[in-house]
């Protein structure tokens, strides 16, 4: 048998998960429902649910005939109803196309709602003693660390050396015990944060422990990188107020009142000139603010100009002076504020 299979194997027999109320049962049913409840969710968090569940919902005709609401109650507090409604749809469809019985491969499992690759080759191992592999959580981070992939595992090209490293270290034999060997291994040893190498079954041939990686492997969900529009915009300032423009155009800030946008800054003066009809005035700083949205950062440059020239404040279509103090009002967007509280 190759390394890990045979490693874990033993293992469990001296200290790993026995006493699961979903092990040594081979209904596909039984087992079918504790590994929808297991996805996402803690073991300590789902017996509770799945013996309850089972008592009120004990074969596949009872749950296809339940009603909605009472399905829905006992799974009220587990979290992730979408699994609720995929069980009620696969039970269903297990009763009406499948005459009540589970199918038994992991391609037929796969085309029913709620049952993805992990669950579908769970379901066949448990159930039908079927030499599928699994990669859930927990046995990405034991895989990731004994071969040291330093790759974040959610990555599709991760994903896909992983499945086929699982491929390849499946044994022949014992298969139920493999399966939960590694789940457990993963549970109770290989965590997420301080991993118990030293009573690891693994710990000799382990890449991650060897060259002390455990804490960086498996690695983080990368943070996306965001684009960073850029807008120039000019702080025209005269008398304690600073002068606002109506956005009518299609952006974000349609409606709102912002600071002028200009293309450039080396039009400023032309800028003043022809909407201000003004010739003197004082850069006196230049700066940028940056404000981070879900989807981009914005880079806000600014000139603040301070008007040097004594003039009638006019009104002009579209434009607005605010007094500096009632700038925290409406109507205003939040970077363009920021922007002026700091200058
Ligand atoms: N997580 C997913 N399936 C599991 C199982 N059968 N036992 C423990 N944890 C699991």
């Amino acid at each position: 048998m190759q390394y890990i299979a045979e490693k874990v194997i033993t293992w469990h027999k001296s200290s790993g998960r026995h006493d699961l109320p979903w092990q040594k049962i081979n209904d596909p049913y039984l087992i079918w429902i504790s590994e929808i409840m297991l996805q996402q969710t803690q073991v300590s968090s789902v017996i509770p649910y799945y013996q309850r569940f089972i008592k009120t919902f004990p074969t596949v005709e009872k749950l296809a005939f339940a009603d909605h609401d009472v399905v829905m109650k006992h799974w009220s507090g587990l979290g992730y109803y979408r699994r609720a409604k995929f069980i009620m749809q696969t039970a269903k469809i297990i009763v009406q196309q499948y005459q009540s019985k589970f199918p038994d491969s992991v391609e037929k499992l796969l085309s029913l709602p709620g049952i993805g690759k992990s669950t579908a080759g769970a379901i066949c191992a448990f159930a039908f003693g079927g030499i599928e592999p699994i990669m859930d959580a927990n046995v990405k981070r034991v895989f990731c660390r004994f071969y040291g992939i330093m790759e974040w595992p959610g990555k599709a090209q991760t994903q896909k050396y992983l499945w086929s490293l699982a491929e390849q270290n499946l044994p022949s034999n014992n298969i139920q015990i493999y399966t939960q060997a590694l789940m457990d291994l993963g549970a109770t040893l290989c965590k997420g944060s301080q991993p118990v190498c030293s009573q690891c079954p693994l710990q000799l041939k382990c890449v991650s422990f060897k060259s002390n990686l455990c804490h960086v492997i498996p690695a983080k969900k990368p943070k996306k990188t965001l684009i960073t529009k850029q807008v120039n915009v000019l702080i025209v300032e005269a008398n304690n107020q600073i002068l606002f423009q109506k956005r009518s155009d299609s952006s974000v800030w349609e409606g709102l009142w912002s600071t002028p946008e200009i293309q450039d800054f080396s039009y400023t003066k032309k800028w003043i000139k022809d909407v201000l009809g003004l010739t003197k005035f004082n850069v006196v700083k230049q700066g940028a603010h940056l404000a981070i949205f879900s989807h981009y950062k914005l880079q806000l440059n600014y000139n603040h100009i301070l008007l040097t020239e004594t003039f009638s404040h006019q009104q002009l279509k579209d434009f607005l002076w605010i007094d500096r103090p009632k700038i925290g009002g409406e109507g205003i967007p939040t970077p363009i504020k920021k922007l002026l509280q700091n200058i």
